[in-house]
């Protein structure tokens, strides 16, 4: 055969072959084969890494539909065909899976039960559309899948199992080089010796990184694209994640030893790696030794001492030998002292006491001198034992701490003093994050009181690619935005990092950003997390796809997209969104810089208020204030403000006026909205703060057409006076004054 033969033979098999299933009459040929799943988001075939003489081939499963070839799944990582051919087959009567090269050697087996052969016959092979490559009977029963033999991969659907009983886990282990897929050193599974689920990365046999331990939540969300479920029986703990159909997501163990939980991003063609351990700095296993902990709240990652200990090794910031007690415990007649540690991520090698309710757990601790340390929690699961209590006690050196912020728990520390109990406040329904911890975590779904998680600057430079200017959504007075596939938990964000030279404060920022995360509007858009890194000030917010109102009117091709009824929608949720603002929310905020490019769209068109930069937050009896800084956008600007500095809720009404003109003004153009125009903009477009309506008013005229309308007061002539330049500096620069310019023209 010559090479044009040759390819269309194989071009044959290719088409013969694009399916999603092997039966015992159709084996998978090298070369040339592959299976797809039926939704094609993933293919099973024979792959080679390397240019080596023999060339080595493995049997593998990757993301079919992306550039970057992804392997997900390996079969025979330890044992490759070194042949110029290979197949894989299905037997006819007893069911299993052998891959073989051309001389007949099998290198790989699935192996089933094969207790009862006759009950295997007939079974075929089938790549899922999840990824998972099955063996299933007639009868639909799978005997083999390749999830209960993972690779270094964990796919949404995989379970992550330990039983704590008879000591077994699933387990993770990574390659051993970029291009080498054999067994390497780096493993994580769930700690199979201690109770519960803890889960681990193991360098050979020795642990390199812990989660936290397991505080009882099973299932959790934070986002509607993902959501974890863990389940204990008693006996087998399991933890799963699933997510949207449509999003690829993994959680790899790469070999150096890190995990990552990593999103394909379809618009920057790459994995966003969004969450990774144990990384840099003192996650690291037992890195600050015994007594030690490491505090990721701040903006540094550190190791410190626990309360009432100090380094060993003096202020020298080695903490390989840990840390030792200020105070020697007296013990015995009760003469010592329980700390509370909040925020922790308790430590390692701790016993598990069943059946004890808070108070009883306190007890067996206090009681015991050998006791060091223990911690609490009530697991909401549905236990076979009916025992929800999990009561965990250390005796002896705490090893491998973490201050962990609100993904952590209460740790009860003992110390020398005098007698006093802890204040355990187990009954508070307080915020807390699952700790599956730090490995997957998630805001429990019953949170009320949600407070704003604190991102870290690491978590955040690696999602946007060191702040790369490729991932740049805009910039403005204030700083840049970045798109970041996603965060953690696979949710697509929008990251503006503050310009360094700023003149807010951290104190200042911190209680803005607090402020803002309280506001809850539809038609605001929400902040979603900070983040303060040395003087690095960052606002995590909801990402919306169809970007800023004003990308519609300065894109021609756009203008069109947007209907009467979408702008009139948009109108509406601008104004429901002001008036929560000025009068709904707990606090009368005003904006002072409304316009289009500050109203962003979700998916379904529907508005969101952004940048709160410059708002101000106005206390109960306030009703007007005044500013020697005049901020916002010329042409939006209330002339009462631009000229005097003066605001209130009214210099909103303005800006919103203007909004509204700029957002009727094709439709006017054209002739269609002229009564709407007459009507109901030049009211709300006065020179007169008095002669302006509130938002309430606004909303309720937008919402009942037969609601009578104030006659317009006749518009006053007003000098526009000069004001300097520098006293509008931060402002953002502003794409909208032609727009205005136009419409004065008319
Ligand atoms: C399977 O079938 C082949 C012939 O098709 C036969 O040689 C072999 O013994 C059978 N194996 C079992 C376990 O029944
Ligand atoms: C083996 O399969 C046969 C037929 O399906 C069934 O009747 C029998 O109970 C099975 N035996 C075992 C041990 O599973
Ligand atoms: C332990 O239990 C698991 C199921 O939870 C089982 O698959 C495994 O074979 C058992 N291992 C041993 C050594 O008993
Ligand atoms: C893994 O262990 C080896 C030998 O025990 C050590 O040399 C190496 O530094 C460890 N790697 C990590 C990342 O901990
Ligand atoms: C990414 O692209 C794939 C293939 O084009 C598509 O099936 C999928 O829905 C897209 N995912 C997202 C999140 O847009
Ligand atoms: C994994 O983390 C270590 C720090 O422990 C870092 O040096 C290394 O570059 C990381 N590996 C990758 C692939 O990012
Ligand atoms: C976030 O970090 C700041 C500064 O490190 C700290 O003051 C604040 O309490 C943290 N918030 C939470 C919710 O952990
Ligand atoms: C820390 O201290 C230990 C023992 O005192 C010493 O062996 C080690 O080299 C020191 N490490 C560093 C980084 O100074
Ligand atoms: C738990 O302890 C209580 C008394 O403290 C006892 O009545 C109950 O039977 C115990 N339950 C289990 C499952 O051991
Ligand atoms: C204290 O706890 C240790 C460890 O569980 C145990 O061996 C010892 O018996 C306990 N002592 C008392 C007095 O309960
Ligand atoms: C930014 O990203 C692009 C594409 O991913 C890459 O080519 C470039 O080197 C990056 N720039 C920096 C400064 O990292
Ligand atoms: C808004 O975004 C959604 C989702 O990205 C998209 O399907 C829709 O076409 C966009 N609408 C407009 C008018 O661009």
């Amino acid at each position: 055969m010559d090479t044009l033969h040759v390819a269309i033979f194989m071009l044959l098999i290719c088409i013969c072959q694009s399916d999603d299933r092997l039966t015992p009459a159709k084996p998978l040929i090298f070369p040339g084969d592959k299976l797809v799943s039926d939704d094609g988001t993933f293919a099973l075939g024979f792959f080679s890494l390397t240019n080596s003489t023999p060339i080595l081939l493995y049997l593998g499963i990757w993301y079919n539909n992306i550039p970057e070839r992804t392997y997900v799944w390996v079969a025979n990582r330890d044992n490759p065909i070194t042949t110029r051919s290979a197949s894989l087959a299905v037997t006819t009567n007893t069911s299993s899976l052998a891959l073989s090269d051309s001389k007949g050697h099998i290198l790989w087996e699935a192996t089933t039960t094969r207790s009862n052969a006759t009950a295997g016959a007939g079974a075929i092979a089938m790549l899922l559309n999840t990824g998972n490559f099955v063996l299933r009977l007639p009868n639909g029963r799978d005997v083999w899948q390749s999830m209960d033999h993972p690779t270094d991969t964990i796919l949404p659907g995989f379970k992550l199992w330990t039983n704590y009983k008879n000591h077994t886990a699933a387990r993770i282990v990574a390659w051993k080089g970029p291009h080498d897929p054999s067994t390497g050193e780096f493993s994580l599974s769930g700690d199979p010796d201690q109770w519960g689920l803890q889960i681990v990365i193991w360098n050979g046999t020795n642990p390199s990184w812990r989660s936290g331990v397991w505080t009882g939540g099973t299932t959790a969300s934070l986002t509607k694209y993902i959501w974890s479920e863990i389940i204990d029986d008693g006996e087998v703990i399991s933890a799963t994640y699933s997510t949207t159909s449509g999003l690829l997501t993994h959680w790899k163990l790469d070999y150096t030893g890190n995990v990552s939980f990593r999103t394909w991003s379809n618009e920057s063609s790459t994995w966003t790696r969004a969450f990774q351990r144990p990384g840099y700095g003192c996650l690291h296993y037992g890195a600050c030794g015994s007594f030690g902990y490491c505090d990721i709240t701040g903006s540094v990652q550190q190791c410190k001492c626990l309360d009432g200990f100090e380094p060993i090794n003096g202020f020298s910031l080695n903490f390989s030998r840990g840390c030792k007690r200020k105070e020697t415990l007296k013990c015995g007649g009760g003469e010592d002292n329980f700390l509370t540690l909040p925020g922790m991520k308790v430590p390692d090698k701790f016993m598990y006491i069943r059946n004890r309710s808070s108070e009883e757990c306190a007890d067996e601790c206090i009681r015991n001198c050998s006791c060091t340390a223990y911690a609490y929690a009530n697991l909401r699961t549905i236990l076979t034992t009916g025992d929800p209590s999990r009561c965990l006690m250390w005796t002896g050196d705490l090893l491998d701490s973490e201050k962990a912020g609100d993904m952590g728990e209460n740790l009860y520390l003992r110390l020398a003093g005098s007698p006093t109990y802890p204040d355990i406040g187990h009954n508070k329904e307080i915020l807390r994050k699952v700790d599956l911890g730090h490995f997957n975590t998630f805001h429990e779904s019953w949170d009320q009181n949600l407070e704003l998680p604190n991102i870290s600057f690491e978590d955040l430079t690696f999602a946007t690619n060191s702040f790369n200017d490729t991932n740049i959504l805009g910039k403005g007075g204030f700083g840049k935005v970045y798109k970041v596939g996603t965060l953690e938990d696979g949710m697509e964000v929008a990251v503006k990092r503050l310009n360094k030279d700023s003149e807010q404060g951290i104190e200042q920022f911190r209680n803005e950003v607090v402020l803002i995360a309280k506001l809850q509007h539809k038609n605001l858009v929400r902040l979603l997390g900070c983040c303060i890194h040395g003087d690095e000030k960052l606002l995590i917010y909801e990402y919306l796809p169809n970007k800023s109102l004003d990308k519609f009117f300065f894109d021609c091709e756009m203008k069109s997209v947007i209907d009467w009824p979408t702008r009139f929608n948009i109108v509406k949720g601008v104004a429901r969104g002001l008036l929560y603002l000025h009068q709904d929310s707990r606090m009368m905020i005003i904006h002072r810089d409304l316009k289009t490019s500050n109203i962003l769209l979700d998916a379904e068109m529907n508005p969101k208020i952004s940048d709160f930069g410059m708002a101000r937050i106005f206390g109960n009896r306030e009703q007007q204030a005044s500013t020697k800084r005049v901020v916002g956008t010329y042409g939006y600007m209330a002339p009462e403000y631009a000229m005097e500095g003066i605001f209130s809720v009214k210099s909103d009404t303005y800006s919103f006026g203007v909004l509204l003109l700029e957002i009727a003004w094709n439709l006017w153009k054209d002739g269609m909205a002229r009564d709407f125009v007459d009507k109901m903009i030049r009211e709300s477009c006065l020179d007169s703060p008095n002669a302006r309506p509130h938002m309430s008013l606004v909303v309720s005229m937008l919402d009942n057409e037969d609601m009578p309308r104030p006659r317009p007061k006749q518009p006053m002539y007003f000098v526009q006076r000069h004001y300097d330049e520098d006293e509008r500096q931060g402002s953002e620069s502003s794409t909208n004054n032609a727009s205005l310019t136009a419409l004065e023209g008319r």
